[in-house]
């Protein structure tokens, strides 16, 4: 199967950064999103990111210039009707995935897959609000995505061989390794990370030690890029929560018990990088 043009749901870091990948990867892509200050500032961390990697001489200034003129956007989803593959990363809620799975279902033709780059959402709901669930898969991107090799591929009860092999192929494509997991809360990825990322929030929340020696135990002594709490700031605070939740929920397990602080911090807006406050502060421009 041929993949020529590729549809993204959602113009936000994520959505943003897998536009980004199949445009320079040589794909047409129609990048969808419900307002225009969306698609504006979408587009813009694109051709920020593109520089970066021009100023790098990870990519010609040529290039970068071919993969931005490659990127439409749209707030009509309509804009998915000549896509190959549409990849859903939206907000992380079941409703706005359904509401979009539905209209891409009536929108694009039977052999389309839709991938959906849900973080915790089991694939095999939203596959279940299509008439083609064997054509639905996960697509489980990181954040940075131009940087992060993984791609996490998830299995719906559904998903068909054909399905998946064409979304591994893909991954391969844009210079990703993927990963089979099958279709259970969290995932591998965020079932892992986050009660990391959780417990060490508890040892915030009970004076263990402060957030710069809780991040400097980890990246000192595990080797981690960032500390567990600096990189809650760069997810989203509400993310972790949201996916805390759904770890509790779906296991039954009280080990995944959200800690207080992340609740207490998220009721009151402190959502990490994104709101300039989460454990620690942010200027403009950091
Ligand atoms: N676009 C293109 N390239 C980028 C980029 C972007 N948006 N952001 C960073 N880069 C590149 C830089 O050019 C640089 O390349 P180089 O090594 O060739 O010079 C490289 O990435 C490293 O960037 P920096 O030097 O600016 O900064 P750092 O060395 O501090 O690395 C980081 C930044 C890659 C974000 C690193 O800190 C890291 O790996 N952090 C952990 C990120 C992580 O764990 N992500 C997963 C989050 S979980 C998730 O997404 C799942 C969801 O479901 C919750």
């Amino acid at each position: 199967m041929e993949i020529r043009e590729v549809g993204v749901v959602g113009a936000g870091t994520m959505g943003n950064g897998i536009a980004q990948l199949f445009a320079t990867a040589g794909h047409a892509v129609q990048l969808v999103d419900t307002s225009d200050a969306a698609l504006e500032k979408g587009v813009a961390t694109i051709g920020a990111s593109l520089e970066r990697l021009v100023r790098k001489e990870k990519l010609t200034a040529q290039a970068a210039k071919e993969s931005v003129a490659r990127i439409s956007s749209s707030t009509d989803l309509q804009a998915m009707r000549s896509c190959d593959v549409v990849v859903e990363a939206a907000f992380e809620h079941f409703d706005v995935k359904r509401e979009i799975f539905v209209h891409l279902d009536e929108i694009c033709a039977q052999p389309v897959i839709l991938a959906s780059n849900t973080s915790s959402i089991s694939i095999t709901e939203i596959a279940s609000c299509t008439q083609r669930p064997d054509r639905v898969v996960g697509m489980h991107f990181f954040n940075p995505v131009p940087v992060m090799k993984l791609v996490e591929i998830i299995r719906g009860e559904a998903t068909s061989d054909a399905t998946y092999a064409v979304v591994e192929g893909l991954s391969r494509e844009l210079g990703k390794t993927p990963v089979e997991v099958r279709d259970y809360p969290g995932f591998v990825s965020n079932r892992v990370l986050m009660p990391m990322i959780n417990e060490a929030i508890f040892c915030l929340q009970e004076g263990v030690a402060d957030h710069e020696a809780i991040d400097t135990v980890m990246k000192l002594g595990m080797a981690h890029p960032m500390g567990p709490l600096t990189l809650a700031d760069f997810i989203g605070l509400d993310v972790c929560l949201h996916i805390m939740n759904v770890l509790h929920e779906g296991l039954g397990d009280p080990k995944y018990r959200p800690c207080p602080l992340l609740k207490r911090m998220v009721a009151a807006g402190h959502l990490g990088r994104k709101t300039g406050r989460g454990f620690y502060i942010y200027d403009a421009g950091a």
